[in-house]
């Protein structure tokens, strides 16, 4: 392939997209973990343009504060009134006097191309040495798109916008993807001359194109080798249909690199997400962020997963994780909710309806069912009994609390923290711990229990439970060991 780096790349991104009708501008609308715009400039960044121009007009405060962050080195043009798609890449040459060579435009509103496609569209117009090289795509549905007109030769002679077209070109199924390499100096002689007799009273930049055949110029074209890359989203009907393309990519790419994907339809993952050969991903998963799975790990189903890490070996099933490290061969879930700062060192296990924030598991502990683990440190091989509570705030600061090497956590404790349980600990079930355990002690924080025999006989006369008890032998006295109370409890 020719060496094509462009003089520059245009992106123009100032309409409103009505069509969405959204309070956030168009282009920063998100799928897969980027926003529209975010996709574009992703695509363009390998092509190294000398000059990268965004063409900025609706909302552009916010679009000019994610570009700040995404592409600093972006120059930001502003399109006053949006007058048009042709309009607005006059005023991002004029913004550009001296510039020279090829220019390749493109809308903020593609997010699909790849950079793959974006180069063929360079190399064809260097090959050519052509004035204008647009990519086009055949459309099984192309309404709404500008229609490519050829001659009976096959060559371009124009762009039909929808608006503008009649019955005969409305069947015509090769539309106008929006991007385009163009010579600067022939492009910036087309948009002068540019009408707005349309039916939308604008500078259409597709007018260009035949301006520049009539002119007698060399036009050529691409076509897209998959219709699916060149779907513009204008409302968000077509922005569900561009993140389900998105999305099949992706999981592709990751199925290609040695993931198994059970259901596919039903997995979702952001672009900066990273999966290792022999991962498994069941379905209805989401994976956001830069969550990264390790090999031999599986997740799902049902599991939505943000910033997390899951080491070789783990298993995580029916659990929302967020800023977890889930260590190797750790198991989460069903029902667990993993907040940030959680991590789990090898080999531990965080069960069923189980909340942990800031939460640091020593290998091989265990938290298996009905806990809140907040703020704690907890040693290897300790284990927490079903139902315990981190009681972590007192209403107005949060705070630690630390459990030792193989600790035992009885069943339904309130450890109220900050509290120290030592290695090797016990805490009795039932327990408010509102003192340190020393390592080895045994923590008894309950009243003693009491029985009061014949209470139910008395108190419950005639119950089923009264019938039962007598069954089993009971009888109403009260015994010695009841004496000196003050009659039954009510
Ligand atoms: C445009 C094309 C159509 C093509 C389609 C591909 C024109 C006239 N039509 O239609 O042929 O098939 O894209 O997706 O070019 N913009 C500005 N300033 C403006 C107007 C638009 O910056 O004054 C920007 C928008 O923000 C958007 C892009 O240009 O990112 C395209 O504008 P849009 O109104 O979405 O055009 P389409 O109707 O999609
Ligand atoms: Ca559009």
């Amino acid at each position: 392939m020719t060496d094509a780096r462009p003089a520059a790349v245009i992106v123009l991104a100032a309409g409103q997209g009505k069509r969405m009708k959204s309070a956030l501008p168009k282009v920063l609308h998100t799928m897969c973990g980027r926003t529209l715009l975010g996709h574009v400039l992703a695509a363009i960044e390998p092509l190294q343009p000398e000059r990268m121009l965004v063409v900025l007009g609706h909302e552009r405060d916010q679009v000019e504060g994610f570009i700040a962050e995404a592409a600093p080195k972006a120059e930001i043009v502003l399109q006053e009134q949006q007058r048009g798609t042709g309009h607005a890449a006059r005023v991002a040459l004029e913004a550009a006097a001296d510039l020279a060579g090829t220019v390749l435009v493109m809308h903020g509103d593609t997010p699909l191309f790849t950079t793959e496609t974006l180069q063929a569209v360079l190399a064809r117009h260097a090959e050519q040495r052509a004035d204008a090289t647009m990519l086009t795509a055949v459309m099984p549905d192309p309404t709404n798109y500008g229609r490519v007109t050829r001659d009976a030769d096959g060559h371009v002679t124009g762009i039909v916008e929808d608006r503008d077209a009649d019955d005969l070109v409305k069947q015509i199924q090769e539309i106008c993807t929006g991007v385009y390499a163009f010579d600067a100096v022939a492009l910036r002689d087309a948009l002068d001359q540019i009408a707005t007799d349309n039916a939308q009273q604008e500078e259409y930049l597709t007018d260009a194109i035949g301006l520049l055949v009539k002119e007698g110029k060399a036009v050529v074209s691409v076509v897209a080798g998959d219709w699916r890359e060149t779907l513009g989203v204008n409302d968000r009907v077509q922005l569900a249909d561009a993140r389900r393309y998105m999305r099949d990519r992706l999981v592709n790419h990751w199925m290609r690199a040695g993931v198994t994907i059970t259901d596919p339809q039903t997995t979702w993952m952001g672009v900066r997400v990273r999966l290792e050969p022999d991962v498994t991903i069941h379905q209805n998963t989401q994976l956001h962020g830069t969550t990264t799975i390790r090999s031999g790990a599986t997740v799902g189903p049902d599991c939505t997963l943000t910033n997390t890490v899951v080491e070789a070996g783990a298993t995580v099933v029916k659990s929302q994780c967020d800023g977890a490290e889930i260590g190797p061969g750790a198991t989460v879930g069903p029902y667990s909710y993993l907040r940030p700062g959680t991590r789990l060192g090898a080999r531990t296990k965080v069960g069923a309806f189980v909340e942990t924030k800031q939460a640091d598991l020593g290998e091989d502990s265990k938290v298996p069912h009905l806990t809140y683990v907040g703020d704690a440190t907890i040693g290897a091989g300790a284990n927490v009994g079903a139902g315990t509570v981190f009681v972590n705030y007192d209403g107005v600061d949060k705070h630690h609390t630390t459990v030792g090497d193989a600790a035992f956590v009885g069943s339904g404790s309130m450890l109220v923290a900050p509290r120290d349980i030592g290695a090797g600990a016990y805490v009795a079930a039932g327990s408010v711990i509102t003192e340190d355990v020393p390592p080895g002690a045994i923590g008894v924080g309950r009243s003693r229990q009491r029985n009061v025999l014949g209470w139910v006989l008395r108190r419950r006369a005639g119950t089923r439970s009264a019938q039962a008890a007598t069954a089993a032998g009971a009888d109403g006295t009260m015994e010695p060991t009841d004496a000196g109370q003050q009659g039954d409890p009510q």
